[in-house]
């Protein structure tokens, strides 16, 4: 066996970004105000600069990626494809798996194709300082690499398990010049409100984003705005390079077609980046399975409902669309801090809602034996949020062996696990266990939405 890899040459950078919401049979439902009318674009400025919310609301299939974001862009992109030989190989599976190794990016994960945009456009409507939250620290030291390049301040709301499983993360943030504190903190009222409530909380992202938008509309100068990691539409958006890449790289790999299309999900970010081009195709009749892998601790595709929720604890976002375990939802403290949101992105959600993409659900140990097969075959370590997409494919990777069947496996390696090797190490002293929400539990907080519109 002998290593495959597909490059792109810098001029074949896509030069737009897909919209999915522009071929989705049904239109995405509109995000809600605290009347239960949609909300109009303005509503959303004291949080976003409005050159975003014009993305965030736009119906137009293609949109051009500025040159000077391309420019920035470059420093890791086009990402390379790389084919998982000795994994085929040790399955003995007929199916050729594809990756797209996002993992080489400067913070280590797919985060930056976002966070690069975002500071930009904030940078252009006159925006001086960002704050944001952040799960396992990839999307908090992402945004501070990005803020860096472009000239912002950063400020980090870090939930706080993960800010004490992997402090090396903050260190990232503070050596791109961004400033990390641990959710819930004392720095808003919603924090101490938590704190006060719940002083033993491990934090979620839902009460880490309520104190990171409290902190932008409460600044008066009207220079601070708060950017968001995944979930939203114009998230989804910038990620669809992933997929625009892959494609021209499968087509260099002389593959007419993918076959099973598999990301992670957590706000559905790298799912949505990788899989869009390719749900458009299965939108116009080619037949792809697409699969969205989560957490059984944190099962928001497969066992929430679709109804309209708040994308964060303090209720400060407006209303969306999408398949929940209520906002109230503090998950439990497995490793994969990128998987442990409440809710999915809308776009997702729709495309979940008309048989587009299946969601499945894996245990948190299927998951590490699963990065472990990688590590042993393939070599890298990947992160925690990762192998939910690897233990998908080896599952794929078998059927195919069962069916008789030459599929095209392509993959989202969303992010190294350099910094998350706390998770491994419990994991190889038998310290973890199998956990999946408990239905009280998952009742118990759905209990709290109930008076919220259905979105179905
Ligand atoms: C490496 C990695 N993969 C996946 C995710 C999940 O986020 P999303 O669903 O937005 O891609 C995260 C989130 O932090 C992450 O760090």
């Amino acid at each position: 066996m002998s290593v495959k890899e597909f490059f792109l040459s810098k001029n074949d950078i896509p030069k737009q970004w897909y919209n999915l919401a522009a071929d989705l049979p049904n239109p995405p439902k509109p995000p809600l105000g605290p009347d239960g009318k949609p909300i109009s674009p303005d509503m959303l400025a004291a949080v976003f600069p409005m050159n975003l919310i014009e993305q965030e609301v736009s119906s137009q299939r293609w949109v051009d990626i500025p040159k000077e974001v391309i420019e920035i862009l470059y420093r890791w992109r086009p990402a390379p494809l790389k084919r998982a030989v000795f994994l085929e190989e040790y399955l003995k599976t007929p199916a050729r798996i594809y990756y797209k190794d996002e993992s080489l990016s400067p913070p280590g994960s797919h985060k930056p194709n976002t966070a690069v945009v975002q500071a930009w456009y904030n940078k252009q409507f006159g925006i001086k300082r960002l704050t944001t939250e952040t799960g396992a620290g990839q999307w908090g030291s992402a945004l501070a690499f990005a803020c860096n390049i472009v000239g912002l301040e950063c400020k980090i709301y870090m939930v706080r398990i993960s800010f004490d499983q992997k402090p090396l993360r903050k260190t990232m943030m503070r050596i791109w010049g961004g400033e990390c504190v641990a959710s819930p903190s004392n720095r808003t009222e919603f924090g101490q409100k938590i704190l006060k409530e719940m002083p033993d909380t491990p934090g979620s992202l839902g009460i880490a984003i309520s104190e990171a938008i409290e902190e932008a509309v409460g600044d008066k100068s009207g220079k601070t705005r708060y950017a968001l990691g995944s979930v939203l539409n114009h998230v989804m958006l910038h990620q669809t390079i992933i997929g625009l890449e892959a494609k021209k790289q499968l087509f260099l790999a002389g593959e007419k077609k993918a076959d099973v299309i598999i990301g992670c999900a957590g706000g559905g970010s790298n799912f949505a980046g990788l899989s869009f081009p390719f749900v458009c195709d299965k939108i116009n009749g080619e037949d792809i399975a697409v699969i969205a892998a989560e957490p059984t601790a944190c099962p928001t595709l497969t066992r929430g409902p679709f109804q309209y929720d708040f994308g964060d604890t303090a209720q400060m976002t407006p209303l969306l669309a999408m398949f929940t375990l209520g906002h109230g939802f503090v998950p439990p403290p497995i490793h994969a801090g990128g998987l442990r949101y409440h809710g999915m992105s809308p776009l997702v959600s729709q495309a979940v809602k008309e048989g587009l993409v299946t969601p499945k659900a894996y245990h948190q140990i299927k998951c590490y034996e699963s990065a472990l097969l990688w590590a042993r075959t393939e070599g890298t370590i990947c992160a925690p949020e990762t192998s939910h997409a690897i233990a998908c494919v080896i599952d794929e990777a078998k059927k195919a062996k069962e069916e008789g069947k030459e599929k095209v496996i392509l993959f989202g390696y969303s992010g190294h696990g350099l910094m998350d090797l706390l998770g491994y190490e419990k994991f190889l002293e038998g310290k973890l266990s199998e956990y999946s929400l408990p239905q009280e539990e998952l009742q118990k907080s759905l209990e709290s939405i109930k008076h919220l519109p259905r979105a179905d």
